[in-house]
C-alpha cells in the first residue's frame, strides 16, 4: 500500500503522508466510477490532501470542520439549506455559477448575466396573472414598484411569448416568507407568463439589504472570519422558455449599500438596475424596466 511505503520511507523522522498516499487514494476508485466522477473526485482528493499538507491541518481543526458540516446538515430541511449557505459565504456558488455561465456564453450571443440561486427559491411558487402584486401585505416601510419587461431571443432579438419569469424577494424585515411566520405562504413570490409580445409585469417591493441567517454554522464561520452578514438589495429571477437555456439571476438596486461588499459575492456589473419614479399609478411610486435575453438550446 502507498501509505505504508510513505511512512516507512521518511528519513527526517516525520510521518506526513505524501503524494504516493494521495495517488493510492485516487487509484482506489473502481472501474465502474463514471469518467466525470473519476475526473472530479481525483481533482478534489488531490486538492484536499494538498490543502491539509500545506496548512498542517490538525485533528482538532479537522474535527471542528466536520462538526460544522454535520451541524449544517442537521439544520437543513425543505425550508432551509445551510450547506448551500456555507458554500455561498465561501464564494463557491458564485464561482460555479460563473463557470457555468462562461460555458453557456461560448455558444452564442450574450444572454442575460446569471447569479446564484441562493437557498430561498421554492419550486411550488404559484403562477399569477401579469400585473399582479406579489406583496400580499405590504409593510409600512415598503415601497411598491411596478416591474415589467420583455423576454427576448438573445440571437434574433425577437420576443419570446409563453416564457416564465419566476420572481422572489425578501420583505423589508429581511426575511423570506418561509423564514417568517408573520408572512403569508408564497408572499413576495410569483411566476409570470409572458404575453404574445414577450412581455411580463408585476408589482413588488423595492428590495432592501438584509443579513443572511447567522444562527447556524455559516453565521458562526462569518464571525470567526470577522465578516458581516449583509447582502445588497436584490430581486431574484429565473427565466425559462421552451427551447431556451434557463437563466437564474438577481438584480441589484444601484443605490443599495453592500453592492461592493456582498456577503455571498453575487453582484455583477450587468445586474445593477435603477428604479425610476412612476407617476399616475395609485399602486406604485416606482418603476423598474428589466428585459431578459435567453439563448437557444443547441
Ligand atoms: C439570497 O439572496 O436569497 C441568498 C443567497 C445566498 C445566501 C443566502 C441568501
Ligand atoms: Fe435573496
Amino acid at each position: 500500500m502507498g501509505s505504508v511505503q510513505d511512512i516507512s520511507s521518511k528519513t527526517d523522522g516525520t510521518t506526513t503522508l505524501g503524494q504516493e498516499f494521495t495517488k493510492n487514494v485516487i487509484q482506489s476508485m473502481g472501474p465502474n466510477a463514471s469518467p466525470r466522477m473519476r475526473e472530479v473526485m481525483s481533482c478534489f482528493i488531490q486538492h484536499i490532501h494538498d490543502f491539509a499538507r500545506k496548512c498542517n491541518l490538525t485533528v482538532d481543526e479537522w474535527t471542528a470542520a466536520v462538526k460544522m458540516i454535520n451541524w449544517a446538515g442537521q439544520m437543513s430541511d425543505d425550508k432551509r439549506n445551510e450547506g448551500q449557505l456555507m458554500c455561498d459565504i465561501l464564494g463557491l456558488e458564485s464561482l460555479v455559477d460563473a463557470i457555468t455561465y462562461d460555458q453557456a456564453l461560448k455558444s452564442g450571443k450574450p444572454v442575460t448575466a446569471s447569479a446564484i440561486l441562493g437557498p430561498f427559491w421554492r419550486a411550488d411558487t404559484p403562477t399569477r396573472p401579469n400585473g399582479a402584486n406579489i406583496s400580499s401585505d405590504t409593510p409600512e416601510d415598503g415601497q411598491l414598484v411596478y416591474m415589467h419587461g420583455r423576454v427576448t431571443d438573445a440571437e434574433s432579438g425577437n420576443p419570446i411569448p409563453n416564457a416564465t419569469i419566476d420572481v422572489w424577494q425578501a420583505s423589508t424585515n429581511g426575511l423570506y416568507e418561509q423564514q417568517d411566520p408573520n408572512q403569508k405562504e408564497h408572499n413576495l413570490r410569483g411566476k409570470f407568463i409572458t404575453d404574445s409580445y414577450g412581455e411580463y409585469s408585476l408589482y413588488c417591493l423595492r428590495p432592501t439589504p438584509y443579513p443572511i441567517p447567522n444562527d447556524g454554522p455559516a453565521g458562526k464561520l462569518l464571525a470567526l472570519l470577522d465578516r458581516h452578514e449583509w447582502r445588497p438589495a436584490h430581486i431574484h429571477l429565473i427565466a425559462l422558455a421552451d427551447g431556451y437555456k434557463p437563466i437564474t439571476t438577481q438584480i441589484f438596486d444601484k443605490d443599495s449599500a453592500y453592492l461592493n461588499d456582498d456577503s455571498v459575492f453575487a453582484v455583477k456589473e450587468g445586474l445593477v438596475v435603477s428604479f425610476a419614479e412612476r407617476k399616475n399609478d395609485p399602486q406604485a411610486s416606482l418603476e423598474l424596466a428589466y428585459d431578459v435575453h435567453l439563448g437557444r438550446c443547441i
